[in-house]
């Protein structure tokens, strides 16, 4: 607790030396999420306010790509990440390479890419998606099949909801992909009532046993709105803590997985990534401008 303080006390000071904002996804924990962060949300969230801040030098306190995507989208100002190893199951599963020979595979077929993957990945991609916009952006392209990457299970789900043939590819979320229908179902029984939320990045089989599925935000604002009296978040540990924060009436029940990821980000990192104003995220130049479009795009839908 003291060195929660002594950290807090600091990074606070240093955004005001180094004229910074700090950005933190919601699976950050929190100590982050609630005391030094100035922006909070969803990676849809993320990329959409990392444009609106006046600061120069930005802090992702999250992983890798969702830094890269804030730099792709201010390529004037300084971006941060507070540990550079803090990368996704996600992003590592598909290279450029591998979407070179999809589009190969099928041709003229639209790319829809998962912001949760490389610059390289998404300079190959017609447009890009979150978990909270993938529907909306699957549809505005007005196709009955496209290609969509790398999370086979975002893809499926999203199949199921809009009926659009998705070929995907076979990578997952290392948190997400843990949960079963029979842990839903466990709990279901230990706690009669309790309102499921899931992740869609979840197997299709348990988002099925979910009264909702959506985005972190979306599962925010689900929460916040309906007030359940017990809910179970199936996602991220962190979300429980902070939604618990927010909403003292709702009772959670917290299986949880952690993402080892998001919690490299830690107070000290961060303070460390301000004093020393490391690690910059850099972008290739010969990626630049077709990985920005492909994220202007989706923020456009
Ligand atoms: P959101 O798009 O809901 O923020 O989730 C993406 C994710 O899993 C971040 O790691
Ligand atoms: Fe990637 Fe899953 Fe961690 Fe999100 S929770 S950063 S999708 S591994």
């Amino acid at each position: 607790e003291q060195n929660f303080a002594d950290d807090i006390r600091a990074i606070l000071r240093l955004k005001r030396e180094r004229n910074a904002v700090i950005l933190a996804h919601n699976y950050q924990t929190p100590e982050i999420f609630h005391c030094i962060s100035d922006i909070r949300g969803d990676s849809l969230a993320l990329a959409r306010e990392a444009q609106n801040t006046q600061e120069q030098v930005i802090v992702m306190a999250g992983v890798h790509f969702m830094a890269e995507t804030a730099k792709l989208m201010n390529p004037e100002k300084t971006v941060l990440i507070p540990d550079s190893m803090a990368g996704c199951s996600l992003a590592e599963s598909i290279t450029a390479e591998n979407v070179r020979a999809l589009k190969a595979t099928y041709p003229g077929v639209p790319v829809v890419t998962y912001v949760n993957s490389s610059v390289a990945v998404k300079a190959e991609t017609d447009i890009c998606c979150t978990s909270g916009n993938a529907k909306k952006v699957v549809e505005s392209l007005g196709v009955p099949r496209v290609i969509m990457i790398p999370d086979e299970f975002l893809a499926k789900n999203i199949q199921n909801e809009t009926g659009i043939e998705m070929l995907t590819w076979p990578g997952h979320c290392e948190v997400h992909e843990r949960f079963t229908p029979l842990e839903i179902r466990q709990y279901r029984r230990m706690h009669p009532g309790v309102v499921v939320l899931a992740h869609p990045e979840c197997p299709p089989e348990v988002v099925a046993e979910a009264d909702y599925a959506g985005s972190t935000a979306g599962m925010m604002e689900f929460v916040a709105v309906r007030q359940p009296a017990k809910v179970l978040l199936v996602t991220e540990c962190s979300m429980s803590d902070n939604l618990a924060a927010l909403n003292p009436a709702v009772e959670f029940v917290r299986p949880c997985n952690l993402c080892p990821h998001m919690k490299r980000i830690t107070l000290p990192a961060i303070r460390r990534a301000l004093e020393t104003m490391e690690e910059e995220v850099t972008i290739p130049d010969a990626l630049f401008p077709q990985a920005r479009r492909a994220v202007e795009r989706m923020l456009a839908v």
